[in-house]
């Protein structure tokens, strides 16, 4: 095999974020750009020699394209055999299995989840180590460092290989596996959940739809939910990825998926309605007359989890971000289990999973997931669902209800002001820091601050700090405000402001979630002044 060693220019921004590194494809398209940052992360990977690599990505523009180049990189750069997904499609979570299952060395992830696709879109690369999950920092920003002084890259002069094909082909001395990006993960899927239980649920009519949004779950949800499960054709709408997500944008929250939202509000809606983002790792569930917010799905999923099959004998743990609400924290204590606050980012889990500490975790990000992958899961958090539903013969509300109930209600909600200078928003948040340390013990009405801090996360496994992961300002009630810097945007900073309250189980719990919130948000604008410096009327999207 003939294999070229091609000078390059390091750029100065091929910095990861919370989940990889993600750029406009404009920027991806520079000459070289794609190929430093993969050559910078196999240069940071050693003992890679004879090792399998899994590849793929959710089908964005650009996906075809930088696959082949990492199939050329990957084979000059001396590993035994990169395993891909037809058409270079593979979901987060089933890249994530793959790794697990076959034992390979690590993966490449072609993905800017939920971000819009196109030529004027995201795209994304992101590292995955050998447990299947994302890199942890030590590896990204040793990737990071490399990038700023590669002077050269590794590339086999072969041709494309044929992504089309299922079966073994050859990238010069390379072998390259094409395999069906389904099969694997439905297999795996089977000895979570009780299928026939929710195939039972299916033939007595339970009607339900999943939203794929042109994305990459559209070929996982037809083959589990429709082939197998047996849900009627049709409950999957949008099955069928594309470049650009139809135009869309795919993330499975209120504003991009309303249509959704609305036929679960109508009247003759169906029972249960989900979706998944970009690349198959997020999660929307809206029962009938029920939206389920992120946080407390993850606490009714921590909760039920030995209705399936996989978890019958409980859980050892829970782990949710920082700003989730702390409504899954109420079911660790009751169950006496351990519950772990970690930073955004689904990477801080690797270790609690990998120690058998935790088995289920989520984010308010609408990711949720167990330790069945390294990463979130959309598919699977709709089979638990469809499983708890099964088993408790009851609908989403009812299920809520009675969990509110049972362990009080956490009102939530986040604020998201997008684009924003990253000048005045570094300030602000620098500004409202300052303030922290004077804030303990105040009252402003009758919130009584209890603590407030920028959030430390020292991992429990391997010791490592990683500090300055949001502001938190808690109140004696167990009401909350955290506002922090997102780390996925692409372009100027995005201001994540969090907002929960604590209603307690004999408490109220049909507020109107805006309202219920309305002195704590108007304490974080005076406190933080978002509005005030940003200029913004309101926030760009609220979840
Ligand atoms: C991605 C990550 C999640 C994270 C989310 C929001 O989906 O995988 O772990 O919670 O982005 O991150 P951000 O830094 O933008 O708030
Ligand atoms: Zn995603």
């Amino acid at each position: 095999m003939s294999i070229k060693t091609i000078e390059t220019k390091p750029y100065a921004d091929q910095k990861p974020g919370t989940s990889g590194l993600r750029k406009r494809v404009t920027v991806w398209q520079q000459p070289n750009y794609v190929e430093n940052y993969i050559q910078s992360i196999f240069d940071v990977l050693e003992d890679r020699q004879g090792k399998t690599l899994v590849i793929g990505g959710d089908g964005r523009f650009y996906n075809d394209v930088a696959i082949q180049k990492a199939i050329k990189i990957a084979a000059a750069n001396g590993f035994g055999k990169v395993m891909v997904g037809q058409g270079g499609l593979l979901s987060t979570p089933a890249a994530s299995h793959l790794i697990r299952h076959y034992k390979a060395f690590g993966g490449l992830v072609l993905s800017a989840s939920h971000n819009p696709g196109g030529p004027d879109g995201d795209f994304g690369i992101k590292y995955n180590i050998a447990n299947g999950g994302p890199a942890p920092e030590s590896i990204t920003e040793a990737v990071f460092a490399r990038s700023k002084v590669i002077g050269a890259y590794r590339i086999a002069d072969v041709p494309d290989v044929d992504l089309s094909r299922i079966g073994t082909q050859k990238s010069g001395d390379m072998v390259v596996e094409v395999v069906d990006p389904v099969a694997d993960y439905a297999a795996l899927m089977e000895t979570l959940f009780d299928f026939k239980a929710i195939s039972s649920l299916f033939k007595s009519g339970f009607r339900m739809q999943f939203d794929a949004m042109h994305a990459v779950t559209g070929p996982y949800a037809h083959r589990i939910i429709e082939d197998i499960l047996g849900a009627p054709k049709g409950t999957v709408i949008n099955g069928v990825p594309s470049p650009d997500f139809g135009g869309g944008h795919p993330d499975p929250n209120l504003v991009y998926a309303k249509d959704l939202y609305d036929l679960l509000m109508s009247a003759d809606g169906p029972d249960f309605g989900a979706a998944s983002d970009g690349d198959g790792d997020r999660n929307l569930i809206i029962g009938k007359n029920r939206f389920v917010t992120p946080s407390d799905s993850l606490a009714i999923l921590a909760a039920n989890a030995p209705l399936a099959p996989a978890y019958a004998a409980g859980i050892a743990g829970i782990a949710r971000s920082m700003p989730t609400s702390s409504a899954a924290d109420r079911v660790a204590e009751k169950l006496g289990i351990e519950m772990h606050e970690t930073p955004t980012g689904w990477k801080f889990f690797g270790n609690l999973l990998d120690a058998g500490r935790v088995t289920v975790c989520g984010e308010e990000s609408a990711g949720t997931g167990s330790n069945h992958v390294r990463e979130k899961d959309g598919v699977w958090a709709v089979l638990l669902w469809l499983n708890i539903i099964a088993a408790r013969k009851q609908s989403v509300d009812q299920i809520v209800r009675e969990h509110w109930k049972t362990y009080g209600r956490n009102y939530y909600t986040r604020h998201d002001f997008e684009e924003v200078d990253a000048a005045i928003a570094n300030k602000l948040v620098d500004d409202l820091r300052a303030q922290l340390p004077g804030l303990v013990g105040k009252s402003f009405g009758n919130l009584k601050v209890s603590y407030a801090d920028d959030f430390s996360y020292t991992d429990p496994i391997d010791g490592s700090v990683s500090p300055k992961q949001g502001i938190r300002i808690g109140f004696e009630d167990g009401s909350r405000i955290v506002l922090r810097l997102s780390g996925t945007g692409t372009v100027g900073a995005t201001l994540r402001l969090y907002v929960e309250r604590y209603e307690p189980a004999d408490g109220q719990h049909d507020l109107e979630t805006q309202a219920a919130l309305e002195p704590l948000i108007a304490l974080a604008e005076q406190l933080a002044g978002i509005k005030a410096r940003t200029g913004r009327q309101a926030p760009d999207v609220i979840t």
